[in-house]
């Protein structure tokens, strides 16, 4: 069997109804996976070879595996959402792909056609559609959530790009990323560490970025917050983004300002699509640099009516403060066109509204 150029090995022992409805009823994040994975293998010498849905399970790697020791490796992070008529579809897949091929340059890792980067998630979408969840109403924000990676799998220490890598994706299950949906987060603002300077992997999405921000995640949750937002690491002045999220400022003349991409902030595609729904609001988007004084300043004097974080995962979640150990800066004081932006891109992500901009995929 066969499906968008995938060979597809079904497991024999696929999780049971019961048991994936009761997880389907509150999935968390990141914790329960669907019964199958789409792999590809990439060789030096022949290429990337067929591919193939295969059962989710362990993977073998040899214990050399130089993704272990160097950490040559990126992701992607896309969802599946279910629509009220059963089928599924997924929001702007070509974002992700051609993301994924600008983090494996950087990485130094091969570039995966954007072809078989959507079909490895058609395929598996299609094969393990049934672990997609059903929104019980239009507020509920569950998903199928999709981690497409790549791994460097050549046996060999010497520090070189890899001949052998695995390319796979791996589905699961989704409800909101923090616990209530539009409930403000307190953040924390990193001092002691930076998460990407000039000439570094900001801009790709690999895991060394997200291993070292995990640190200044303890510092934050060590003082009672949900994230921890980093600053440029030349001036330590300007704001960049949070271990996983972009951010946004929203003025009370109508401009919402995001850091612009500088090659240390992962271009998100949340992020892009929240500056196209924020024009057709009316509102006008700027990306420019947003140092920490004007965002002190601008909430002090009610410049600042909003500032909130955005990203696959978090959707669009408001920040209620800004926690350093010498003060709080609040984080605006309304969540009025945060809560209008989520809503217009779960409608256009759920189906329940026009997709005029043609940002949606069917996978199922
Ligand atoms: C995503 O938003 O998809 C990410 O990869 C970020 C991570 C915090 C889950």
């Amino acid at each position: 069997m066969s499906t968008q150029g995938f060979y597809v090995r079904p497991t024999t022992c696929a999780t049971e109804a019961g048991i994936r409805d009761k997880i389907l009823a509150n999935p968390g994040f990141g914790s329960y996976f669907t019964d199958h994975m789409a792999h590809v293998r990439w060789t030096k010498n022949g290429g990337w070879e067929p591919g193939e849905i295969v059962p989710y399970g362990p993977i073998m790697l040899d214990p050399a595996a130089s993704v272990l020791h160097y950490a040559q490796e990126i992701f992607e992070g896309i969802k599946a959402y279910r629509h009220a008529d059963g089928s599924v579809w997924t929001f702007r897949p070509e974002k992700n792909a051609e993301r994924f091929r600008r983090s494996a340059r950087r990485l130094a890792l091969p570039e995966l056609d954007d072809d078989t980067f959507l079909g490895s998630v058609k395929a598996l979408v299609g094969q393990d559609k049934a672990w997609v969840p059903t929104p019980k109403d239009d507020t509920e924000e569950c998903s199928l959530y999709i981690r497409p990676f790549m791994i460097a799998s050549e046996k060999f220490l010497g520090v070189k790009p890899a001949k052998l890598v695995d390319y796979y994706v791996i589905a699961s299950p989704a409800g909101s990323y923090f616990k209530g949906d539009l409930d403000a987060v307190s953040i924390w603002l990193s001092q002691n560490y930076n998460r990407a300077a000039p000439g570094g992997t900001g801009a790709a999405k690999c895991g060394g970025n997200y291993a070292s921000s995990l640190v200044a995640q303890q510092e934050a949750e060590a003082n009672g917050c949900a994230q921890v937002a980093f600053l440029d690491a030349v001036e330590n002045k300007w704001i960049e983004e949070l271990g996983g999220m972009n951010l946004f400022f929203v003025y009370k003349d109508g401009r919402i300002v995001t850091p612009e991409l500088t090659g240390t902030i992962l271009e998100g595609v949340t992020r892009d699509s929240i500056l196209q729904l924020a024009r057709e609001e009316g509102l006008t988007p700027e990306e420019r640099r947003i140092s920490i004084d004007e965002w002190r300043d601008g909430v002090k004097s009610g410049e600042i009516s909003e500032v909130f974080a955005c990203g696959t995962a978090a959707v669009i979640t408001p920040i209620a403060e800004l926690v350093t150990p010498e003060e709080r800066i609040a984080g605006g004081r309304q969540t009025d066109i945060a809560s209008t932006l989520r809503r217009k891109l779960l409608d256009i992500q759920y189906g329940r509204a026009e997709d005029r901009h043609g940002w949606l995929t069917q996978l199922a």
